[in-house]
């Protein structure tokens, strides 16, 4: 691999270094290139740009490899649960059984949330996106944790981090419960983090909940794929944000809006609407593949295509199989998942789609179990940010202790030269 990348530019030859990274990836060095020639590169979406170095996640798209901390979302799927997943993102190595239990522990100690964020929630309407009010959720924990964190002092970060975990798993069932209309649940320290994520969705005071351990275990495996995923884009607005030294709180409420999005997380959502309007419709997968290819209709396949995968998810893979586990142990026989494997078969054999390398993404099949779970559509992207917050707290605690400076791209002007000002009776 190359030391330098030499360009020539105007006139001049010049050496840029080459940084190559642990999985032999490259980058161009362009540090100093304004500096040098007087010109910056442009690349809208960065789809070629890296912003950082990170030692969080390694994926690569064109061979489907997932790894957290070296190791692989295979692995971890099958033989760690979330809460051991979200401690090695977050502090790096597996942890042991005692440094688990603690810090299990040690999350129970910040799960209760100010009684006067009630008064907040009850300011949105029913009909609010879950979403949205778990954004401004997440800002207002700022309020009330106004404790600016000392990134440098590991137990203030640590805390900030059991913190961030207990208080947003709450707050993100608090808005299902508004939109519900139903008291809102208090975490229940009898309980691990994803049974309590079920109480605190569906226990009622009408009496006892028990949350049967094939959802728990399917709902682990969810989060544990949805846990980090490098420079995506939710995660890049949670390290732009925190380039500004805003607080954690603030730059998670930034990443859930980026999350949102029906073309990021919020297609988890959209890909379940779609199969509803394609059942409603008559089931003919057929008609809407030719919707997705028509340039002239704006109706893209949702679930499908990735910035970075042009092969197959192997988050989608391990999805899809736990789908047909779940759906087959709670006796689910849904229609929806035989259309998504219809549009999927046509999809993996249908040129427009294998030649732009668009395949089933980590949202193709994971509303299909969070129906059969039980989780209301709108809900599903709130799913996603629960599992990605472990990677939004690993990313900023990243950037800032490695001291990123404060995210801020040039631009290529191309709007009026200097023009005069005209008074308003010239106009
Ligand atoms: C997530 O980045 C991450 O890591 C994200 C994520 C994470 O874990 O954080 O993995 C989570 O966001 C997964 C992606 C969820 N989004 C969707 O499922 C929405 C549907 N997919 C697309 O909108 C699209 O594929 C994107 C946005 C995901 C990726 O878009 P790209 O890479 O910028 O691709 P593109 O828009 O440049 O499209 C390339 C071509 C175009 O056709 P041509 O102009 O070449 O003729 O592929 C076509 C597109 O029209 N295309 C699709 C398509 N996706 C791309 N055509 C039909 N259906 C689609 N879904």
């Amino acid at each position: 691999m190359s030391k330098t990348a030499i360009l020539e530019f105007d006139g001049k030859k010049y050496e840029l270094p080459v940084i190559v990274g642990s999985e032999n990836e490259a980058a161009i060095d362009i540090e100093k290139l304004r500096a040098l020639t007087g010109a910056i590169t442009l690349d809208p979406g960065y789809k070629n740009s890296g912003s950082c170095k990170s030692d969080i996640t390694f994926l690569d798209g064109e061979e489907g490899i997932l790894r957290y901390r070296g190791y692989s979302i295979e692995d971890l799927a099958d033989k760690a649960d979330f809460l051991e997943v979200a401690y090695l993102v977050i502090f790096g190595e597996l942890p042991t059984k005692a440094e688990l239990a603690q810090f299990e522990t040690d999350i129970r100690k910040y799960t209760l949330v100010n009684e006067e964020m009630k008064n907040i929630i009850d300011g949105f309407p029913k009909t609010a996106h879950p979403m949205g009010v778990l954004s401004a959720l997440t800002s207002a924990l700022t309020a009330f944790n106004p404790k600016v964190v000392n990134v440098e002092n590991d137990k203030e970060m640590y805390e900030a981090v059991c913190k961030t975990m207990g208080k947003f798993l709450v707050i993100a069932t608090w808005t299902y419960r508004k939109m519900m209309g139903y008291p809102l649940n208090y975490y229940d320290n009898t309980k691990g983090y994803v049974e309590n994520f079920m109480h605190l969705m569906f226990e009622l005071p009408t009496g006892p909940y028990k949350a049967s351990p094939v959802v728990v275990d399917a709902l682990d495996k969810l989060f544990i794929l949805h846990a980090d995923h490098e420079q995506n884009c939710s995660t890049s607005t949670v390290r732009i944000v925190g380039s500004s030294h805003a607080g954690l709180f603030a730059s998670i409420s930034a990443g859930v809006s980026a999350l949102w999005g029906p073309l990021h997380g919020g297609a988890n959502q959209a890909v379940l609407e779609m199969l509803e309007a394609i059942q409603k419709d008559g089931g003919d997968a057929a008609k809407y593949m030719a919707k997705a290819k028509d340039k002239d209709d704006p109706f893209r396949l949702m679930g499908f295509g990735h910035r970075v995968y042009k092969n197959f998810d192997p988050r989608a893979r391990i999805i899809k199989k736990a789908a047909d586990e779940v759906l087959a142990t709670l006796g689910v026989d849904d229609p929806i998942l035989n259309i998504a494997k219809q549009l999927e078969e046509a999809a993996l054999v249908d040129e427009y789609f294998v030649s732009r390398k668009l395949y089933p993404n980590v949202d193709f099949y994971s509303g299909i179990i969070y129906r059969a779970l039980g989780i209301p559509t709108d809900m599903f992207t709130v799913m996603f940010a629960i599992g990605r917050l472990p990677g939004w707290i690993a990313q900023w605690k990243e950037m800032r202790i490695n001291k990123e400076p404060i995210g801020r791209p040039r631009q290529i002007y191309t709007g009026h030269p200097l023009r005069d000002f005209v008074a308003m009776d010239k106009r």
